[in-house]
């Protein structure tokens, strides 16, 4: 049985059927055929902000006549504590074979508190398919959502370059004598050559592409001294390459305490990944708040994962409170990444007239909930006027 049984494919029509099995051969990554999405809504309000996010790339599919299938899938806690199964065998390499694109909702639920399915499924999928580049853009859309006093929407627009398969996230160490009092835990960073360079040069070639003049690249390579002096020599050994690009270096501590005085004074960002991690909540913290902030998890070329920056936040999951734009925002980007440069614009600027307009969720001072947020952004999409949004 494919790893995939047990899917709900939902069509473009609206339509909901359910299939025992995904087995038919695979020709999907073919120019030809809908576009399949494989939508994991997750833990918490995973699932509420996924529904929003699929009801506008559902508006956004008929108003510019796309041809998707979102196909979802359960993995989730309830899921793991029902089956004992995180990521079926299998898994990665339909996802790889079958899907152009990835969405998930958020990961993380009290009930596990190993984060023992997050592990496989959440960085399973990041590290399984080598998805390197986690872009994060931070772009304040409206003054009053800034927390900076004297800030506006010219000094809050940077994208951060996360390194997303290697650094603190690897997972390697262990404990000696665990749970006596001569405990030893150890956890090791692992930061190779080839991995810091592409993340570097993704970096630099994106602010080649956008007209992004500066590069800063951030490390504490003044304690790190073997695995952060490698970023700060490749960062050096790439930044030659691109000579028209200016570059800053920051050590993080510097570099979070910058951000919040003098943003504007970031464009393009690359860091390693627990320090993009940590420098993404805070530039969410710019936007207006976490449940704003998109990300795209990315390989050029290969299918890639879109998802907001915030988890699972438990205790507003179930209430219809949580701000759905991160993962509208992120199906943005998923729209891009999949050709449909019109469509992900309009989804932006229905996003910018909402939060313009103070027709917003709870978090920043509206009275929408959830859904109704969802519903009026899929309602502006539908009615866009033009062909590429703004
Ligand atoms: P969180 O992002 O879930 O929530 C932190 C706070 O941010 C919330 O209490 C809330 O005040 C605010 N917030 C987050 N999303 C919001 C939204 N959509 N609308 C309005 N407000 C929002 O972080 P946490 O509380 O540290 O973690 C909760 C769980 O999520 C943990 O299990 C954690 O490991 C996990 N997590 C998962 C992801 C992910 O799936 N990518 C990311 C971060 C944390
Ligand atoms: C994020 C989250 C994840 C991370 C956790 C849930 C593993 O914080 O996507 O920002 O640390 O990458
Ligand atoms: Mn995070």
């Amino acid at each position: 049985m494919s790893a995939l049984g047990r899917a709900t494919i939902i069509r473009m029509s609206g339509i909901e059927e359910t299939r025992e099995n995904v087995t038919e051969p695979d020709d999907s990554r073919a120019a030809s055929g809908p576009q399949r999405v494989a939508v994991l809504p997750g833990d918490g309000i995973g699932p509420e902000v996924t529904a929003e996010a699929v009801k506008v790339i559902e508006a956004a599919a008929e108003r510019f006549g796309l041809a998707l299938d979102l196909v979802e899938l359960p993995w989730s806690a309830d899921h793991y504590l029902a089956t004992g199964e995180t990521l079926p065998e299998g898994a990665l390499d339909d996802l790889r074979d079958h899907y152009q694109a990835i969405f998930i909702g958020a990961y993380g639920d009290p009930r596990v508190p190993d984060m023992k399915h997050a592990a496989d499924i959440l960085l399973g999928i990041r590290f399984g398919l080598d998805l390197y580049v986690n872009f994060r853009p931070v772009k304040l859309y409206d003054e009053r959502l800034c927390p900076l006093r004297g800030k506006g929407v010219a000094d809050v627009d940077f994208v951060v370059f996360r390194e997303n398969t290697e650094g603190a996230y690897v997972g390697i160490g262990g404990n000696f004598k665990k749970g006596t009092r001569d405990e030893v835990a150890i956890q090791e960073e692992m930061h190779t050559r080839k991995g810091v360079e592409r993340i570097v040069r993704a970096a630099f070639e994106y602010a080649r592409d956008k007209g992004r003049g500066t590069v800063t690249m951030c490390d504490k390579s003044n304690v790190m001294r073997f695995g952060h002096d490698l970023w700060l020599r490749c960062f050096a050994e790439v930044a030659a390459e691109y000579p028209g690009i200016e570059t800053q270096h920051l050590y993080v501590d510097a570099a979070a305490m910058q951000m919040v005085r003098k943003p504007e004074s970031f464009d393009v960002v690359v860091t390693n990944n627990m320090f993009g991690d940590i420098l993404t909540d805070l530039g969410a913290a710019l936007q207006g708040g976490l449940g704003l902030a998109a990300s795209a998890n990315l390989h050029p070329g290969r299918t890639s994962m879109f998802e907001p920056v915030h988890g699972s936040a438990p205790k507003y999951a179930g209430r219809d409170i949580a701000n759905p734009v991160g993962a509208v925002l992120s199906a943005a980007l998923l729209l891009d990444h999949l050709g449909h440069g019109a469509a992900a614009a309009a989804v932006e600027s229905a996003v910018a007239d909402s939060l313009a307009g103070g027709q917003t969720t709870r978090d920043l001072g509206g009275t929408l909930g959830t859904r109704e947020a969802g519903d009026r952004l899929a309602v502006a999409v539908r009615g866009s006027q033009t062909a590429s949004g703004r």
